[in-house]
């Protein structure tokens, strides 16, 4: 086995799961956050940065790193970990989902998926066992399965075929992985926003015995409630002996709420994109550096964070950075960011220590400004 769950103990409050996943390259703490590094980078910020922030595991992307530089290269460099020297754990997403929202032209079979590179518009096909070989390749600690992700909002009969077409995918995955021994092949659950489907979905996928499962097909357009209720008719179908992961879901809010509802591992390229055009997550909720506002303000992004971007730098100086299109200051607003997401999921982490979810959920939605009951 590839990988371990440990559960810790479950928060008496709010049934948040504080645990152990380990690893070939490590252990991560969960609940977790994942910093996404789509092209074996996460955007401006260097592996060394992402330790001193005590990032536990990183995510990137089968179909960017097929597309380019190719994973041939990538296993010649000895794999992912020594090509981009990051040596805790990698999870790599599988391409399935970023076929469907990168790529145009692409046909959908039983056999995979054939689509245009958004680079080059070459014609491309990825299907379960090339998913599997270039994750192989690119040795990640934790694969994905192959599957497809059905737009929001969608007929009940296409996400049905599209589900089962998607346990077929994970069933074919399971049989082309090469190496189980050192890296762990998560399912993915589908089945849009039929609690009927999710719960098959999770049931056919739970009796193939993956070491571990996602829920994917959510965060795509759909509201918070719809989401919640989706969560809380699938996760208590999945194996209490092994991690949960929510795809692509990375708001704050979001964050608590799924740890609340038994989830284990996040991700979601949101504190790096809008670290990008200025924007920052703060304690007291968002905060755009470029507003006129800031102009002659000397104080740190935010008065309680304890980054290296906070020690440092003002937001006076972070909006002139970002207002002269100067690089340092999207990469003094990214490493506040990821900061700031990393330490919620050590906050999440301490209050089911101590049984105090709901109350540290309370506290924190309030001075966010997303309280809502
Ligand atoms: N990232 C966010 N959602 C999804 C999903 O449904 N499938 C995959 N493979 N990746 C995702
Ligand atoms: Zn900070």
């Amino acid at each position: 086995m590839a990988i371990k769950y440990e559960l810790i103990k479950t928060c008496k409050q709010s049934g948040a799961r504080l645990g152990r996943i380990h690893t070939p390259h490590g252990v991560i703490d969960s609940p977790a956050f994942m910093p996404v590094g789509t092209q074996a980078t996460v955007k401006t910020m260097s592996p060394e940065e992402l330790k001193m922030m005590d990032a536990h595991i990183i995510l990137s992307n089968t179909y960017h790193l097929f597309i380019r530089p190719g994973h041939e290269i990538v296993r010649k460099a000895g794999g992912l970990h020594k090509f981009m020297n990051w040596d805790r754990p990698i999870l790599t997403d599988s391409g399935g989902f970023q076929v469907f929202s990168l790529s145009n032209m692409r046909k959908i079979k039983e056999e995979g998926v054939e689509f245009r590179s958004h680079l080059n518009g070459d014609k491309l096909f990825l299907s379960p066992e090339k998913a599997m070989e270039i994750q192989n390749a690119l040795g990640s600690d934790i694969m994905m399965a192959f599957d497809e992700c059905a737009p929001y909002p969608a007929e009940y009969d296409y996400v049905k075929k599209s589900l089962e077409r998607t346990t077929r995918w994970a069933e074919r995955c399971l049989q082309a992985h090469a190496r189980p021994q050192d890296q762990a092949l998560f399912a993915i659950v589908q089945g849009g926003m039929y609690e009927d489907l999710r719960r098959q979905s999770a049931t056919d996928l739970t009796s193939m015995d993956f070491p571990g499962y996602a829920i994917g097909g959510l965060s795509v357009g759909e509201p918070k409630d719809l989401m919640n209720k989706m969560l809380e008719s699938t996760v208590p179908l999945l194996p209490a002996g092994k991690p949960r992961y929510l795809m692509g879901v990375g708001s704050p809010d979001a964050l608590i709420d799924g740890s609340i509802r038994g989830i284990d591992m996040f991700d979601c390229v949101l504190p790096t994109r809008i670290a990008r055009n200025g924007t920052t997550m703060t304690s007291s909720g968002r905060l755009v550096i470029r507003n006129a506002k800031f102009a002659e303000d000397f104080g740190p992004l935010d008065p309680e964070c304890s980054c290296y971007t906070c020690k440092n730098y003002s937001r006076a100086y972070i909006r002139h950075l970002i207002k002269a299109d100067e690089t340092f200051g999207i990469r003094l607003t990214t490493y506040h960011n990821l900061h700031f997401l990393l330490q919620l999921m050590r906050d999440v982490r301490q209050a089911i220590m101590e049984d105090r979810l709901l109350d540290f959920r309370q506290d924190f939605f309030t001075k966010y400004g997303l309280f809502e009951g």
